[in-house]
Order: structure tokens, then sequence, then C-alpha cells
């Protein structure tokens, strides 16, 4: 399998997507200190009260974090500051392309759907499967579509040379996977549950355990990248990524749901996390539609 290594951590660019590349926020030597979570907290909670007072304004819902959210300090850095280039299809039709994903052209198997077998050993951690739907706006199954998630070991660690978190790598974890939904829109992976990882956003900053979706439309170009989140975490209020989506009722269809028949006797628990691509009840995304 000639998948890529996942990212390492969320200051960090998402694989294959050169347009939002970023550098990861460090501070400087000599620079201030980092705000501590308290200051973090106060700023996500003032974002939030805005946000309420717009929505009961009647202002249209977003359906994506604004690019720039404060809180999460890199997020400045995190998109493009000149206009997109304009690519002259006529001239050249394949340039388009040129922005594809790294995860190969070889077919996709089942092995790639299932993170605990890709290696000759069994990684560590708590085995979990994560299944759900891909919808459209109407509730209608989007069929055939690439799903891509990237993640943490069980230890909060990528299987990455820019992931610095001092906790241990896992041999047999790599983090990468892919499948193509069904005809009911249905993907599935088998993984082990991430563990939560520190960054330097600010003082005791940690991200709370989450995996990384990727969906592609019909071309490479048309691509939407979201996280999917853990029931009952407690980081969710201390998490300025979290935090950037300012309705709660966006936040929570962010968390997948446990679902106890989805657990596999004596082997995994189960996680059950539909994706809406559009629409009222759309799942936000990192990037504007
Ligand atoms: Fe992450």
């Amino acid at each position: 399998m000639a998948l890529t290594p996942p990212t390492p951590s969320d200051d960090a660019p998402v694989p294959a997507s050169p347009s939002v590349a970023a550098p990861p926020h460090r501070p400087a030597p000599g620079a201030p200190p980092l705000p501590g979570q308290a200051d973090i907290s106060r700023e996500i909670a003032a974002r939030h009260t805005a946000a309420e007072r717009d929505r009961e304004a009647g202002a249209p819902a977003p359906d994506h974090p604004a690019r720039d959210f404060a809180p999460y300090r890199s997020t400045t850095a995190r998109h493009p500051r000149r206009p997109p280039v304009e690519i002259d299809h006529r001239a050249d039709p394949e340039a388009v392309e040129l922005g594809g994903p790294a995860f190969g052209v070889t077919d996709v198997s089942d092995l790639d759907a299932d993170l605990t077998r890709q290696h000759t050993g069994e990684p560590l951690g708590e085995r979990i499967t994560v299944t759900g739907r891909v919808l459209d706006r109407t509730g209608r199954p989007v069929r055939g579509q690439l799903v891509e998630i990237w993640q943490a070991n069980a230890a909060g660690r990528y299987a990455h040379r820019r992931d610095r978190h001092p906790a241990p790598l896992d041999p047999h974890f790599t983090g990468v996977g892919r499948c193509l939904t069904d005809d009911a829109g249905r993907y599935a992976f088998t993984t082990i549950k991430p563990g939560a990882y520190p960054w330097r956003n600010h003082h005791n900053a940690w991200r709370p355990a989450h995996i990384h979706f990727s969906f592609f439309g019909s071309a490479f170009t048309q691509r939407l990248i979201t996280q999917m989140y853990f029931p009952g975490d407690p980081l969710f209020p201390y998490d300025p990524i979290l935090g950037s989506v300012t309705d709660p009722a966006a936040r929570a269809r962010l968390v997948a749901a446990y679902d106890h028949e989805l657990n596999v006797p004596e082997r995994s628990l189960g996680y059950r996390w539909d994706v809406v691509l559009d629409g009222p009840s759309a799942t936000w995304i990192e990037e504007g539609r």
C-alpha cells in the first residue's frame, strides 16, 4: 500500500492539499509567552456569544469556521492571502489535477480501511469501528465517494517526522486509511482510538481525541476536510479548533455516537458518524464550500 503518513498536528498542513499549507505555530525566540487556557477560553466564549447574537438577528447560518478565528492562533496563516490562481482548462486540461492527493495511484483495497492490519503486528490501543453514511442535503446517499482518514496513534503521536510530541510511536500503526462509500453511502473503518495530544496554540493546550476526514467529490479539486470527535471528551470546552465551530448544533454533529450494535464482540467498540455534504444540516468543514 502506498499511503502517505499523516500530518503531525492540527497546526500543520493536511496531506496533498497545498492550498491550506501553513507553518506550524511556534513562538519565535524572544517572543512573548503563550497565552493561558483562561485567555483562550474567554476568547472562545466571546466568539460564541457574538455568533449567538448574529443567529438571533437572523444572520445567515455559516457552514464552516471563520478563516480567522483568533483563539485558534494559527488560523491567520492557514488560508491564502492572495486570490486563487486562475487555471486555463482549455490550454492545459490536466493542470486542474496538479493538487491531487498523495494517497497513491493504486486501487482502494479492503486493507486500506483496516488500520489495524497494515503492518506485521497489531497496533496498541483500543480497537474501534467507525462507520456512517455520506449524504447529500436531501438525505440521499453519496455513492462511490472516496473517504480518507488520518489520525494519531493511541498515545497521541502522529507517524510523521514533524510531530515532536514525546509520546511513543507505534511501529504497527501508520494512522492513514481510505475507502469508497457503498450504494447506501456507507463508509467503515477499523482503527485504534486516537489519544489526545498537546499543541502549542497556548500554554497547556491539548486537542481532544479526533480523526481527520477527507471527502473527494467528482474531481480531486473538490475536497471537504473535517474532524470527527468522540462523545464525552472532557477536552471539548478547552479546544479552540472545535470551538471555532460557533453553532452548538453544528459542534454536536462533529461528535460520533457510541453504538453498542456496532461493536465486534471480543474485538472492538463501535462509533457511528454520518456526514452531510451540504444544506442546512451540513457537517462543518475546515474550508469554505
Ligand atoms: Fe489532528
